[in-house]
């Protein structure tokens, strides 16, 4: 322990007299630089109490270390850990990003400044970046994001589409969707979007903001009719090219499952499931889908130390982080230090009565889809 202590001190020093230099030594090629930055961004990041500010050599390092990491959680530790001045821009850059991860990722880390958040509001008051801003926001739902949708939700001044896509940003998650029954009760949601809330709120997952919703908002007319038996049903045929339209739009299978190329990447590859499962099955699997839940798809929440819960599928857990991926198909990394609780959960992540979505003729056609997915010969 000694011995480690008094290696950091002296790369303390070295680190001291090589970034406080005025002379700039600049490295001979993009690798050694690369290699001379992380070794001086891991000395600072055991210096407790020097400010690396005061050298220029030390910010251009850091700097430039981020800009590397840029897409990875260590891009996050690190803008956590030095907070360098002008963050924010290279944040709302990557608010664009085609990789939503890290679009919800600098979302949240804006959210967490006073700076970012006038930023944010700058951007959802630009009618060119409203939309991607409010469809982060919702991908992120954190009690940050919510109050700043419902914002957008209740104003009517604004036009419909950023309205409506609030609700239904705010309707991806469970804070959110309390909130917006909050508004319906509260009767501040505008007018034009109540339909929609309604229709999105009848198919929330949780039984409670369910309920609540049904007493405040109008309802859709839902296909509740009782199901057949699963023998009889699986007798009954139907229309393969209607059943890729209701699995690609209104059925939302492909939400969560890939289909040769097509769809994202939740739920298990569906490309070869023809081979796999008997029409029986794959009606149990959309009926019953916690009946079937696999290993390698359990379903996780996670209550973070500032209440937020995330929900969705373990990638990955290590000393330092678990990774979540939603069902937006986003992985939320949390650091562990912001774990207050993981919790396994009985029930999959695939919605249970997907056929109140596709109606029993619609569910017979997805099944008759499915049975052509078959490996190619
Ligand atoms: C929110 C994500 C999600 C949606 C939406 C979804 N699924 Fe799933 N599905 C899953 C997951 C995750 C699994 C893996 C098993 C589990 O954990 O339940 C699964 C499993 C399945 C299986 C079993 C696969 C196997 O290899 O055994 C079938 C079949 C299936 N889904 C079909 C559908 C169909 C058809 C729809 C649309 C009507 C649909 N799913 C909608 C996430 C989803």
């Amino acid at each position: 322990m000694k011995t480690h202590r008094k290696r950091w001190i002296t790369a303390g020093i070295l680190l001291f007299a090589y970034a406080a230099s005025p002379i700039q030594i600049h490295a001979a090629d993009p690798d050694t630089q690369a290699r001379q930055d992380a070794v001086i961004v891991r000395a600072l990041e055991r210096l407790e109490g020097f400010d690396y500010r005061t050298s220029p050599g030390a910010v251009a390092a850091v700097l430039r270390e981020i800009d590397r990491a840029a897409g990875t959680p260590r891009f996050v530790e690190l803008v956590k850990r030095f907070q360098p001045d002008g963050i924010e821009k290279r944040l709302l850059a990557s608010l664009d990003s085609k990789n939503q991860s890290a679009a919800v990722e600098s979302a949240q880390l804006l959210l967490d400044s006073d700076n970012g958040r006038k930023l944010i509001r700058q951007r959802l008051a630009n009618a060119d970046t409203a939309i991607s801003t409010i469809n982060v926001l919702g991908l992120l739902g954190n009690g940050r994001a919510v109050s700043l949708l419902s914002t957008v939700a209740e104003n009517a001044e604004l036009p419909f589409d950023q309205r409506r896509g609030s609700v239904a940003a705010l309707a991806r998650n469970k804070p959110g969707q309390q909130k917006l029954v909050e508004l319906a009760t509260k009767k501040t949601l505008v007018g034009d979007t109540l339909l929609v809330a309604g229709a999105l709120l009848s198919r929330s997952n949780h039984q409670d903001v369910k309920q609540a919703a049904a007493k405040v908002l109008p309802q859709p007319a839902l296909d509740d009719r009782p199901l057949p038996p699963v023998d009889q049903l699986a007798k009954l045929s139907g229309d393969v090219k209607a059943g890729q339209v209701m699995f690609r739009g209104k059925g939302t299978c492909a939400n969560c499952h890939i289909v040769s190329g097509f769809g994202k990447d939740v739920g298990p590859n569906l490309s070869e499931i023809g081979n796999k499962l008997s029409r029986e099955a794959m009606i149990t699997a959309v009926l019953l889908p916690s009946a079937g839940i696999s290993h390698n798809y359990e379903n996780f929440s996670v209550l973070t130390d500032d209440g937020q819960v995330v929900t969705g599928l373990k990638i990955s857990e290590t000393d330092r982080e678990v990774v979540i991926r939603t069902v937006d198909a986003i992985d939320r990394k949390i650091s562990k230090d912001q774990v207050e609780l993981i919790r396994k959960s009985e029930k999959s992540i695939m919605p249970e009565n997907l056929h109140h979505l596709t109606g029993q003729q619609g569910l017979i056609d997805v099944v008759e889809y499915m049975t052509t997915l078959k490996k190619k010969p």
